[in-house]
């Protein structure tokens, strides 16, 4: 009989030793020790042994039954254990908690500006060109019919780098770059960064322009008037009111500058006006034939006219902003809201 407890509980430890998860290891708890289990029914068979026998009998089943149920106390609980340390590992993200919300990215209140004039343009038919931020001397000012020590230089602030090159101060060089590669017929944008010497509520040392070109045969003042109201029409809307001021440039005759009349005052006169009541939006004039010269463009044959607008000062006139700094802050307050 001693024999054949000691059989089961071989059987037994064998059958703990392959368990590892909660629900094996209590198949072997009820097939050994439960109501119906093996060990268990042979307690029930102790009352039929002689009286002698069942002391040692009993003993021994005891003894066994102890020690398997205190290992499967010690097995349950560190199953239960590593169940719980996977559970707690896998609930590390708390799903119930809100989401961080993913901030998207906008374009710069300038760049959505720059690209909707460009998109206008070439609506109109225009193509792009662009050139070098730094240039020389020739491109910003000689072939602009602004010869060395010509009193207009003065209209630029320059910013020098050697006694040759510079930070271009307007796109305008490019209109030169242009017409040295491509012959008329030809109508083209030219955008870009530009620097001068200036800093105020208007003025900032870095700024944007967007040129404008267009040589032809029998181009007139009427193309240049009608293609720029078309323009300002589109971008401001046909209640804006805007003027064509006579001006004077070196490299267009004649020439004009374009104003816009200021949004933040709607045209009675503020600080950002000057008191003028108009804001200064871009200046433009037919092509001085010097300049065809330049680029070997036949003056008796072509004509054009060219333009540049600042698009930071489009920018204000559009948002309704007082002062050209805070396109360069970067401050997140002001440019969410674009
Ligand atoms: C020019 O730069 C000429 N190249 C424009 C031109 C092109 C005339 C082709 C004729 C033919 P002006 O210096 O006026 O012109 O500048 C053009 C525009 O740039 C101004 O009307 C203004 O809107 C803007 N602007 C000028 N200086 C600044 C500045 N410091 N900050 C922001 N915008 C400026």
């Amino acid at each position: 009989m001693v024999e054949r407890i000691k059989a089961i509980e071989q059987e037994a430890l064998g059958a703990l030793g392959s368990v590892n998860d909660l629900t094996s290891l209590d198949q072997v708890r009820v097939r050994y020790l439960g109501k119906k289990g093996l060990l268990t029914e042979l307690t029930r068979f102790l009352g039929s042994l002689p009286e002698q026998e069942r002391p040692r009998f009993g003993a021994v089943l005891n003894e066994v039954k102890t020690k398997l149920e205190g290992i499967i106390k010690d097995k349950k609980a560190a199953l239960e254990n590593t169940a719980l340390g996977q559970k707690l590992k896998g609930d590390a993200l708390d799903i119930t908690l809100p989401g961080a919300g993913v901030k998207r990215g906008k374009l710069h209140p300038i760049t959505q500006v720059m690209d909707e004039l460009i998109d206008i343009f070439q609506r109109l038919g225009f193509s792009i060109a662009e050139g070098p931020e730094i240039e020389s001397d020739y491109y910003n000012f000689e072939a602009l019919n602004i010869p060395p020590h010509h009193p207009s230089r003065d209209m630029w602030s320059t910013l020098w780098i050697d006694a040759d090159k510079l930070l271009r101060t307007h796109t305008s060089p490019v209109q030169i770059r242009v017409m040295e590669k491509q012959k008329p017929p030809l109508a083209v944008i030219m955008p870009g960064r530009v620097y001068r010497r200036d800093a105020d509520i208007t003025h900032s040392p870095v700024f944007h322009q967007l040129e404008g070109l267009l040589v032809d045969q029998n181009v007139t003042f009427g193309d240049l008037k009608g293609t720029l109201t078309a323009f300002l029409h589109s971008v401001f809307g046909k209640d804006k009111k805007v003027r064509f001021r006579p001006s004077y440039f070196p490299f267009t005759e004649p020439s004009a500058e374009v104003d816009v009349e200021c949004v933040m005052c709607e045209g009675r006169g503020c600080r950002t006006c000057s008191n003028t009541g108009w804001l200064e939006i871009l200046g433009s004039g037919m092509v001085d034939p010097n300049v065809f010269k330049y680029v070997k463009c036949d003056p008796e044959k072509y004509t054009g006219f060219a333009f540049g607008m600042g698009v930071e000062r489009i920018a204000m006139l559009k948002f309704g902003i007082d002062d050209i700094r805070l396109f360069y802050e970067n401050d997140m307050r002001f440019l969410r809201q674009f």
